[in-house]
């Protein structure tokens, strides 16, 4: 382009948390434990009783973001704080603290949006099957309930459930999906809780229309395009494959309320498909979301897959290469992109790409929740960050975000991932993400001091001029 259009208006600048990464506080003020607080620490990383201790030091948090100029901020409430056992009582302390939080937002102008399920399933509904039970879709309803019945009247923006798509490809890794045991089709199983998944999607989404008619919501997966790796005719069946079974399954079903037709065919051809119960389907149609939340930080390859099924590696692994599944595709390495140092492809104008072929598909605004770089940061003995390296990363990032609007996609914001460090999914606190450095190492808590890093001072900047001063 050589004239780029500007950011709009109301531009949602801000960034991005989750409960559980970010809050500490595990199991103070009445809150019970979720999956995440009895699972099994990696080694070498730390626990999350602590994290960044956002639970203690919120209203430092949102002053410095405020600071930022942040027009929103994008954070989970934890389920168990609401409901410590996920269903019946509600704890008026969890209630409180998500009431100030919003507030101390508010009292900067700092839009709320709220995820309601990021990882954090209850671990009293974890030992009743998690996803797995059909009674999961009420569960999460009725905790939909309450979150819009208490802050609804405040909260504008809401998200149903974080990259349920890479809990569904990545499964148990992650802690949230459980195979029972002597389970005999798994491909089945796990699209059966994928399945309930959707389906308390799309009954929260009804819900929030019917209470709460001024709000938005919408889903929140992480959308990356895959690309063929060749022009070879094979491969781009299997990127179609793969695009499919990764991204569009999701959306597809979020935004028009059917089943991808390539993904239905091969889960019948695995005799996988899922069990529908009554009011499934009017519900999936029924919902209709406001925008498109997503999470992207890079895209995939794939070739053609030669192996045959007895040969099969599904299901894990999502975000590196290496991943196959027989007869439908074989992740590859992309000789064009740079890594980050945890190993992830860097691909800037792939987000264009994404967001170009998503606004094509569903015609609806984007909001992104989710994009940005882990690495190993440095504070200096005079309290510096000096990270030049996550400035580039989101240059490029908001370069091509400028691009795709100019290419005519309609987006509402952007909320990369992280506002401040926390815990990462399984790599712990030494890989940053944040605006803002927590003084803390893996195992040792320190003064738990917050520090302005060099990409604070930038992204004030960006923000203040709309996205026109990268
Ligand atoms: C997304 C998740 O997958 O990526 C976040 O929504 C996560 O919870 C983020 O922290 C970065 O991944 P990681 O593994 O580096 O923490």
């Amino acid at each position: 382009h050589k004239r780029l259009k500007p950011f709009p208006k109301d531009f949602l600048w801000g960034a991005s948390s989750s409960a559980y990464q970010v809050e500490g506080a595990s199991l103070e003020d009445g809150k019970g434990p979720s999956c995440q607080d009895v699972k099994e620490i990696p080694e070498g990383t730390s626990d999350l009783k602590v994290c960044a201790d956002q639970y203690h030091r919120y209203k430092e948090d949102i002053a410095l973001m405020a600071e930022m100029g942040f027009k929103s901020y994008r954070f989970s409430i934890a389920w168990t704080r609401i409901l410590p056992k996920g269903t019946g009582e509600v704890n008026p302390k969890g209630i409180e603290y998500y009431n100030n939080l919003i507030n101390e937002c508010l009292k900067y102008g700092i839009e709320p949006i709220i995820t309601m399920f990021h990882f954090d399933m209850p671990a009293t509904l974890d030992e009743r099957g998690s996803w797995g039970n059909p009674d999961s879709v009420q569960w999460f309803v009725d905790f939909a309930r309450i979150l819009y019945e208490n802050y609804g009247d405040r909260v504008k923006y809401w998200l149903t459930i974080n990259e349920q798509n890479v809990l569904t490809l990545s499964g148990p890794v992650i802690g949230t999906l459980h195979l029972p045991e002597n389970c005999t089709n798994v491909l089945k199983e796990i699209y059966q809780q994928n399945h309930h998944m959707l389906v308390a999607q799309a009954k929260a989404m009804v819900l929030c229309h019917e209470m709460l008619p001024n709000a938005k919501i919408g889903p929140a997966p992480n959308i990356s395009l895959v690309y063929p790796a060749t022009c070879k005719p094979e491969d781009v069946i299997a990127a179609q494959n793969f695009n499919a079974i990764r991204n569009w399954l999701y959306l597809d079903m979020a935004v028009y309320g059917i089943y991808n037709a390539i993904v239905w065919s091969w889960l019948e051809e695995n005799d996988a498909t899922p069990t529908f119960v009554p009011g499934d389907k009017e519900a999936m149609k029924n919902a209709h979301p406001d925008f498109i939340g997503f999470n992207y930080y890079n895209t995939a390859t794939v070739a053609a897959s030669d192996l045959d099924a007895a040969e099969e590696t599904a299901l894990m692994g999502d975000q590196q290469s290496g991943r196959e599944m027989a007869g439908i595709f074989k992740q590859v390495d992309n000789p064009n992109l740079p890594k980050t140092e945890f190993g992830w492809e860097i691909d800037p104008v792939g987000f264009r790409a994404t967001t170009r072929e998503m606004y094509s598909r569903y015609h609806l605004p984007l909001l992104v929740t989710e994009n940005g770089l882990g690495a190993y940061d440095t504070l200096t003995e005079d309290g510096k960050v000096h990270d030049a390296y996550r400035i580039h990363y989101y240059q490029d990032h908001i370069r091509q975000i400028q691009e795709s609007i100019s290419d005519g996609t309609e987006f509402l914001g952007y909320n990369p991932w992280s506002a401040i460090d926390l815990i990462s999914t399984h790599e712990g606190m030494v890989k940053r993400y944040g605006f803002i450095y927590v003084d803390r190492d893996e195992f040792d808590l320190k003064t738990l001091d917050r520090f302005r890093k060099d990409s604070f001072y930038w992204y004030k900047k960006v923000i203040a001029s709309n996205g026109e001063d990268l």
